[in-house]
């Protein structure tokens, strides 16, 4: 293994890496040299994520499981410890909108409205419990979640998700004063519309309004996210921290 990459010798999680963005970081994790464990309830797309990132020549751990219930969460840490040691980077990627229960506010059913904030921000909070105490021990640790500049934006449709995204953001400010003593960098990268499935699932005017909001006129790519991930996960991004990353082809300024 050369060691001039970013993360030779560390140890990353990604949730929710079998698809979408969390693969693209996984890979790009992975290619500059990180062991890499996949939290993912999707068990064949997750093999295929960890093939990609056996294929940059490190140590791959597929879990597969739903980061939602705690005993998961917990056995998905505890597996990766004993495999492949202290986590030193954690991508907090799991989250998603209603999908097929998008819809406007004055329609949300409340399992909806429970299921949106479980998925997009208990998710983030649950797994972030389980590597701090090992981080605060080390000095040392990164912490980067995704959110979405829907929660600067607040598109229609999307409420209970812009609550959760926004949560995430009010999550890694207080946690990044909470950390900072210890010099564990928290910070979180906002997505614009992306070219993933998620993007492909709402309904087709939701996507042509995000698509013409967008002044550089195109998608993200899951990639482009990727290379924002990598860099605050890095020490090139020592002095960030509790910072929110705007990836949106300029469709929000914040
Ligand atoms: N795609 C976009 O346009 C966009 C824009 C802004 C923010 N985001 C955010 O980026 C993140 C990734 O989105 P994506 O577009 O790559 O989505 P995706 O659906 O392609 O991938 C999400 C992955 O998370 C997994 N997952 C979901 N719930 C899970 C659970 N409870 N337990 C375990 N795994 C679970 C899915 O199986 C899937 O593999 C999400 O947080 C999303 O809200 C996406």
């Amino acid at each position: 293994m050369t060691t001039d990459r970013l993360f030779a010798g560390k140890v990353a999680v990604v949730t929710g890496g079998a698809n979408g963005i969390g693969r693209a970081c996984a890979v790009a994790y992975a290619r500059q040299g990180a062991d890499v464990a996949v939290f993912d309830r999707e068990a064949d797309a997750l093999a295929e994520t960890i093939g990609l990132v056996r294929a940059e020549g490190v140590r791959a751990l597929p879990v597969v499981g739903d980061m939602t219930k705690l005993d998961e969460v917990t056995a998905a840490f505890a597996r990766t410890r004993a495999e492949l040691g202290p986590v030193d980077i954690l991508l907090n990627n799991i989250g998603q909108t209603a999908r097929e229960n998008y819809s406007e506010f004055y329609r949300a059913r409340p399992e909806t409205l429970q299921f949106v904030i479980g998925v997009s921000l208990m998710t983030t909070l649950m797994c972030s419990r389980q590597v701090v105490e090992e981080m605060r021990e080390r000095r040392s640790g990164k912490i980067v979640s995704i959110s979405s500049d829907s929660a600067i934006n607040g598109d229609i449709g999307t409420v209970d998700y812009a609550a959760a995204k926004s949560g995430v953001l009010g999550f890694t400010r207080a946690l990044a004063r909470e950390l900072g003593p210890f010099k564990i960098n928290v910070n979180a990268v906002c997505p614009g519309p992306t070219n993933t499935r998620a993007m492909q699932r709402i309904p087709r005017d939701a996507y042509e309004r995000a698509r013409n909001a967008i002044p550089l006129g195109e998608l993200c790519e899951p990639e482009d996210i990727a290379n924002a991930v990598v860099f605050l996960s890095s020490d090139k991004a020592r002095c960030i921290t509790g910072q929110t990353l705007m990836v949106n082809g300029g469709r929000v300024f914040y």
